[in-house]
């Protein structure tokens, strides 16, 4: 216990996980670690879902992003959760959200801490952030994610550290925690390249503030994501040849432009599909680094990544937990306001690839709501990214639920990146690049290379009917959403006999 608490006057704070979920309160807003399963406070969430079957309690809780070790989920079905934000990818959490029997406030995921530090959201009361150790001079060291704790541990009454020993000391090193500082005040972020180190190893804390330290012993839980399957490797590809024509016509060197990955099975799947290509010596500039990062920093194509969190398959984090120091000089790990920050992606000219549920003729992207209604997991980075990037590429595959829902649709019935926001979409079917092209000349092509062959036609003959109607980005509104009618009625986007005949 000394070798990872080593400021001497933290020592005798050490507290059992039930102790350190007592001094929760009804009512209490709660700061916790943790993003996309990663390095999230494992102990005293779930002491507090055990004490919640004894007492009535509501809190909000305010994470970096998704948590593991179901906390989520448990937390959910406990019914402890007033106000969650600002973002989980539960499927329990996600069907009380929609069902109405808890707040979820979906949010840009560098905003969460702006919004903090101007007091624009109910007051962190306590954090619980989970560390490998608390250095002699005071520091919190991270685990496997920094995202929000470093605002946390700033903003909050009350701190609760959770140090786990199951996270390996060799993590010390691999954190750059910086302090943008209040806005009208802050000075450019000295961020220059992929592997610069600006900040501090650790987070710094108030020592008075730390209430009470608990012991645990508990690895992350393993991501989620599926494998590679034939359709995301075409996607790769297509997303290679665009990569190459760029290289060719003189826009992109040969280590393209440092790369961001959104969550999910069909970016890191995109991501893997590098791994074959001639592109080399890349860089990671991203907010969660998902099992193709390492397969590429493994394979000696990525030379750094810089991320918030480190959310890896069981093997693969196994794999990593065991031999940090291969990595130790070609990986960093930032709070999520500064790996997402508007300022650092627009001047390293990032390409950044996100997921889609669904996209519409024009290039409007819906990444969260499910028909339109129905929240998903949330924007997450998304939108930091899409916004500011060099490139914004959005990949999806073209149909889902065996072709009854087409992802390409006339109007995305929610509408989580603007067609301003997009400059290219790639599915199975190949890639649309919208850059400079007006509205109307969208359709054709996002059609023609994006569309599963099963909905050209209808898509088609909307985009046509629309056009005698006229205007900069035509639609026939009274149709716009039929497709998605269709699927709530019908169980399918597929229109039986053509509806529109053009
Ligand atoms: N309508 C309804 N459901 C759809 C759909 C659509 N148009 N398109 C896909 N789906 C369903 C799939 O069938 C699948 O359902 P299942 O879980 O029942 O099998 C589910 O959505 C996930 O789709 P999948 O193709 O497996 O993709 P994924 O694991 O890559 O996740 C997102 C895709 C969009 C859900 C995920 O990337 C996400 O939450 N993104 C938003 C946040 C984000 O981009 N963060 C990154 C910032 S770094």
């Amino acid at each position: 216990m000394k070798e990872r608490v080593r400021h001497a006057d933290l020592q005798n704070r050490v507290v059992s996980r039930q102790i350190a979920a007592s001094w929760i309160e009804d009512g209490m807003t709660l700061g916790l670690s943790g993003f996309t399963r990663a390095g999230d406070a494992k102990a005293v969430p779930l002491a507090l879902v055990e004490r919640a079957k004894k007492e009535n309690l509501k809190v909000n809780v305010y994470t970096g992003a998704s948590l593991g070790s179901d906390v989520d989920r448990l937390m959910a079905e406990a019914g402890i959760v007033n106000k969650r934000l600002p973002f989980q990818a539960d499927s329990v959490m996600r069907k009380k959200i929609n069902e109405g029997d808890m707040y979820f406030v979906d949010q840009h995921l560098s905003h969460t801490a702006e919004y903090l530090r101007n007091d624009a959201l109910e007051a962190v009361d306590v954090a619980i952030v989970e560390a490998v150790s608390i250095t002699e001079d005071g520091f919190i060291i991270p685990t496997t994610s920094v995202g929000n704790s470093s605002i946390f541990v700033e903003k909050a009454k009350t701190v609760i550290v959770e140090l786990n020993e199951a996270q390996p000391l060799a993590l010390e090193g691999m954190h750059d925690i910086y302090e943008l500082g209040k806005q009208g005040e802050r000075n450019p972020i000295p961020l220059q390249h992929v592997d610069d180190r600006i900040g501090t190893q650790g987070i710094p804390v108030d020592l008075d503030k730390v209430k009470g330290i608990v012991l645990t012993n508990q690895q992350d839980s393993p991501s989620t994501i599926v494998p590679p399957d034939e359709e995301t490797a075409t996607m790769a590809d297509h997303l290679i040849q665009f990569l190459r024509k760029e290289n060719k016509e003189g826009r992109l060197p040969k280590n393209l432009a440092p790369l961001q990955s959104g969550i999910g099975s069909v970016a890191n799947a995109v991501l893997h599909g590098l791994l074959e290509s001639e592109f080399t010596d890349l860089e990671v500039y991203s907010e969660v680094l998902q099992d193709a990062v390492f397969d590429l920093l493994d394979a000696g194509k990525v030379r750094f990544a810089s991320g918030c969190s480190i959310t890896l398959s069981e093997t693969k984090l196994e794999g990593l937990l065991s031999d940090l120091d291969r990595y130790k000089d070609r990986l960093v790990l930032r709070p999520q306001e500064f790996s997402n920050h508007p300022e650092i992606i627009r001047r390293l000219g990032l390409i950044a690839i996100n997921t889609a549920l669904e996209f519409d003729i024009y290039g409007n992207i819906n990444s969260t709501h499910v028909s339109g209604t129905k929240m998903m997991n949330g924007i997450g980075g998304s939108g930091d990214f899409a916004r500011n990037s060099k490139l914004s590429i959005f990949v999806t595959k073209s149909i889902a639920k065996n072709g009854n829902i087409s992802s390409v649709v006339p109007f995305v019935s929610h509408v989580d990146h603007t067609e301003h926001d997009v400059d290219v979409i790639v599915t199975e079917q190949g890639y649309a690049d919208l850059r400079g092209l007006a509205p109307i000349e969208r359709p054709p092509v996002i059609i023609k290379n994006c569309a599963h062959p099963m909905y050209r036609e209808q898509l088609l003959n909307y985009f046509e009917e629309a056009c005698k109607r006229g205007g900069q980005t035509p639609h026939v509104l009274e149709k716009a959403f039929s497709w998605h009618t269709n699927f709530a009625n019908n169980g399918t986007m597929l229109e039986k006999t053509p509806q529109y005949s053009g």
